[in-house]
């Protein structure tokens, strides 16, 4: 059996992310234990998820802290004294220092409900609706000190319909997000994750090359 990778995972919300990182690990398909749950929000409901499955959690409010690195310092304290090994990222909205980067390198994941680099940022299903894109998304980066600009490790596709609203596109992003994150926490618990620069590599993965995907669908063509 694998040797389950330490998590801490980072919320800000509703934690529904958390959610199916908790579901995947208790139904033994992400070999994965999480160490601590940290909310930067103290009424995130994400909290009250980590209660009812017996989940340690730290609340460090960034109120109360006078900068952003004095914040980031105490969340590297609590994640490093938890002996997390991977900093997983779910619906956390702040954005980190540099200092952060360099105590977890290339060991900070994101999600992100769109096809990066198209609508980095926030509001982003809102965004996709009104430009008019016919494929949508989600995907899961390491997370650099950009916005939403680290390498890619796994994206799901979406199409988008002419009367989606920003919120029947993003109800259809969040269910792929919830299988795309175990998946990439996963290739990384079995070390199959190599970096080369921009270009993430998952050892003996499946590869998807001969497929293409219309939106509208080809009738002819
Ligand atoms: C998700 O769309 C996630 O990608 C974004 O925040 C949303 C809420 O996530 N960053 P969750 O329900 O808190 O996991």
């Amino acid at each position: 059996m694998l040797r389950k990778i330490g998590i801490g995972v980072l919320v800000s919300g509703s934690g529904s992310n958390l959610q199916s990182i908790i579901d995947h690990i208790e139904g033994g398909k992400l070999d994965a234990e999480i160490r601590i749950v940290l909310s930067n929000n103290p009424e995130a409901y994400a909290l009250e998820r980590c209660t009812k499955h017996r989940i340690p959690t730290a609340v460090v409010d960034h109120c109360r802290f006078a900068s952003r690195e004095e914040f980031d310092r105490r969340v590297i304290e609590v994640l490093a004294a938890s002996g997390v090994e991977l900093v997983v990222m779910a619906g956390f909205m702040r954005v980190l220092s540099s200092e952060f980067f360099r105590a977890f390198p290339m060991k900070i994941m994101n999600i992100h409900p769109a096809l990066l680099p198209s609508f980095p940022g926030i509001h982003v299903q809102q965004k996709a609706v009104e430009y008019g894109v016919k494929f949508s998304g989600c995907t899961v980066h390491f997370a650099d000190e950009g916005v939403d600009t680290g390498p890619i490790i796994i994206q799901a596709v979406i199409p988008v319909d002419p009367d989606d609203t920003a919120d029947t596109l993003a109800a259809r992003i969040l269910k792929e997000e919830h299988r795309i994150y175990p998946q990439a926490i996963q290739y990384y618990a079995e070390g199959r994750i190599e970096i080369e620069g921009r270009k993430v590599r998952v050892r003996d993965g499946r590869r998807m090359m001969e497929s293409a995907l219309h939106n509208p669908p080809l009738t002819r063509f």
